[in-house]
């Protein structure tokens, strides 16, 4: 059984989650805008992946007995200068995201609550891939500045990345 507390954070973390899916379908949308593909290819992924974190924490509730309450989810960001840009944003919201499960994983530490600290320490893993993930598309896209033609060699690269739901732990 979750303590008040914990559920409350726990659902605060779905809503979230789900924002930071519509988050990432308005940068998908203006990557689509500026005709590169393979960048909106990139944010739909990442949409898909936040939609399957949401799920993650919901059904995770639901194991524990407590009811998820759906909230509403805040407009995304609308305007970006560039696909720079885009990636920017992405890496700082990420950031919030990994503070974010840090401070829920203190909660579940102090209540010693354990089948919730497992369940986080896979989002404490993958949110080290997260952040890697803009990261590096951050250094990469500064190296390029204003070459159109490694930017479109760019854009191929992300047009192959697809969504694989984790198997094992899932
Ligand atoms: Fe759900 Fe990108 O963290």
């Amino acid at each position: 059984m979750l303590s008040e507390r914990l559920l409350k954070a726990l659902n605060d973390q779905v809503n979230y989650e789900f924002y930071s899916a519509y988050t990432y379908l308005a940068m998908a949308s203006y990557a689509e805008s500026q005709d590169l593909d393979g960048f909106a290819n990139f944010f739909r992924v990442q949409y898909e992946e936040e939609l399957f974190h949401a799920m993650k924490f919901y059904d995770y509730i639901n194991q524990m007995d407590g009811r998820v309450i759906l909230e509403k989810i805040d407009q995304p960001k609308v305007e970006y200068d560039s696909v720079l840009h885009l990636f920017e944003e992405g890496y700082k919201h990420e950031k919030e995201v990994t503070s974010r499960i840090y401070n829920l994983a203190d909660i579940a530490t102090d209540e010693k609550e354990h089948a919730t600290i497992s369940l986080l320490k896979w989002f404490i893993d993958e949110q080290v891939e997260e952040e890697q993930n803009f990261n590096t598309i951050i250094k990469k896209l500064k190296r390029i500045e204003s070459n159109s033609a490694a930017l479109y060699m760019l854009d191929d690269e992300l047009a192959t990345r697809t969504f694989t739901p984790p198997v094992a732990n899932a």
